[in-house]
Order: C-alpha cells, then structure tokens, then sequence
C-alpha cells in the first residue's frame, strides 16, 4: 500500500479494498516532517485508520517497523512522533509486534542530500550500527508469520559505525566530491542523539549484511552507471 498504488492511509482511500483477505498489516510508512506536531498528526492518523480498517478486515497480526532507541532520544520530531505511532498500537484494537530497527545503510547519504549546500553537508558525529533494508524484511517476515508478541524487538547491522565515516564512505563510492561539515546544526538529528543512545541491545537481531559489502555495491552499481 502506498499513495503510488493508489491508497493513502492519511485519508483511508482504498484502505478497506488493499486489505480484504488480509491476515496481517506490516506498516512502514513515513512522513519527512520533521516538526513534531506534524509529525504526531502523520502518525497517529495514518496508524489509526490502519489500525481501524485492519479492525475491519479481520486482520490478527500487526507489525510496526519502528526505531532502535527511541525511548532515550527526547527533543527529535520524527522519534515524538513515533513514539505517539507505538502507543496507538499497543493500545489498539489489533494483536501487534513492534520491530525496532537502528539505521538504514543509506541514511548518511541522505542526511548529505537534505543539508548539502554550495558543495558543503553538514552531517552529524553519530554513533550508529546501521543496518541493510534487506535483513529488516528477512527480520519483518519472519516476525510477521509468527504469532503476535506484544513486545517490542531490535534488529541492527552485524557492526557499529561512525556516521560521518559512513557519508564519507557513501559518497566516495558514488564519486560525490560533496565536502563534508561534521556538525550537530543543520541537519534532522541534534545533540540529543550523541553517545551510546542509538545503539541496539545485547538481544538485539543483528543482520548479516556488512556495511562493506553494501558500499561494495554502490560502488559497482556507480562504475556501471
Ligand atoms: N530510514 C531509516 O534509517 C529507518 C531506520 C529505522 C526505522 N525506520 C522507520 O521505518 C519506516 C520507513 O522508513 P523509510 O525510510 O523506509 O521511509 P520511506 O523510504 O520514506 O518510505 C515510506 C513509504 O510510506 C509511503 N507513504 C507515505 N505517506 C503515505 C500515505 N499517506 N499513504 C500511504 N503510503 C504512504 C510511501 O509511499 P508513497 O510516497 O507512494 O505514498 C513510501 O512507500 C519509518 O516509519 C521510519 O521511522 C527508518
């Protein structure tokens, strides 16, 4: 489900049609705002509707990819938000799991596409043990066709990662000569995110994707380009 296949959870139009037969909900849709208000509006709507139109359908598992971290992060739209988002569903109609993941290999790139400037990102020092989208859905499948665990689990990458090294890394593969401003200002993620915060737990799931391996193809895929 996504408004480019013609459903939009914020309005619920086609909701009720995409989920007939249904038997379980994996939601990870997103919004960019980045004010929390803005962001709390996108979430609890969006999640309420699903939640009701998957109340409606019958549905007996819902999944919800979330984010590592999120309790100890204050001060950041996005995890207010989505904080609101996790509430909703333990509080909801439908029997749930939360999948809690720490951040996507591509998100440094991105952080250096939302600030750069005149040939210049800021990108923030943070400590992260990113992770590849691909072992979030091996990890969402299989939580997903389990039974509902009401409780909430973290899956990470296989190693830990400084966040400028990996932009700086990210961009080198991609031959980016974008300049890179290590920086707290600027970007989505502040000061509160500094230290140990947004690493996984010990019982974490940790994939198996190296960060390596990944660059490795970015790499190939920008030769090839
Ligand atoms: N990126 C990370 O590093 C990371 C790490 C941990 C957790 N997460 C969480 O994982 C989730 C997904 O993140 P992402 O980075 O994969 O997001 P994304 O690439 O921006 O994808 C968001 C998806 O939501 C859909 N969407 C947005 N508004 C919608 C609407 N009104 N109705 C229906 N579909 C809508 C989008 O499709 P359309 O635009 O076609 O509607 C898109 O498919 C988020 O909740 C995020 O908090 C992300």
């Amino acid at each position: 489900m996504a408004r480019s296949t013609g459903v939009d959870v914020l309005t619920g139009a086609g909701l009720d049609e995409a989920l007939s037969g249904a038997d379980a909900v994996i939601d990870v849709t997103n919004t960019f705002a980045t004010d929390p208000a803005q962001a709390e509006d996108f979430f609890s709507t969006a999640t309420g509707n699903l939640l009701a139109a998957g109340q409606r359908a019958g549905v007996r598992h819902h999944v919800l990819l979330s984010i590592v971290g999120l309790d100890r992060v204050r001060g950041n739209g996005h995890y207010h938000g989505k904080r609101r988002q996790e509430q909703l569903v333990q509080a909801g109609p439908v029997p749930w799991t939360i999948l809690r993941a720490t951040q996507f290999f591509d998100l440094a790139a991105m952080v250096v596409s939302w600030t750069a400037d005149h040939g210049a990102a800021a990108i923030p020092p943070l400590l992260v043990q990113p992770v590849a989208v691909a072992d979030v859905a091996a990890a969402l499948a299989e939580v997903v066709t389990g039974p509902p665990r009401r409780t909430s689990l973290d899956v990470a990458g296989p190693e830990p990662q400084d966040f400028v090294d990996m932009a700086r890394r990210t961009l080198a593969a991609r031959r980016d000569p974008t300049r890179l401003v290590p920086s707290w200002r600027g970007g989505p993620f502040g000061v509160e995110m500094a230290g140990e915060v947004l690493l996984p737990g010990p019982e974490a799931r940790l994939g198996t994707t190296t960060f390596d391996a990944w660059l490795a193809e970015i790499a190939t895929a920008a030769d090839g380009a």
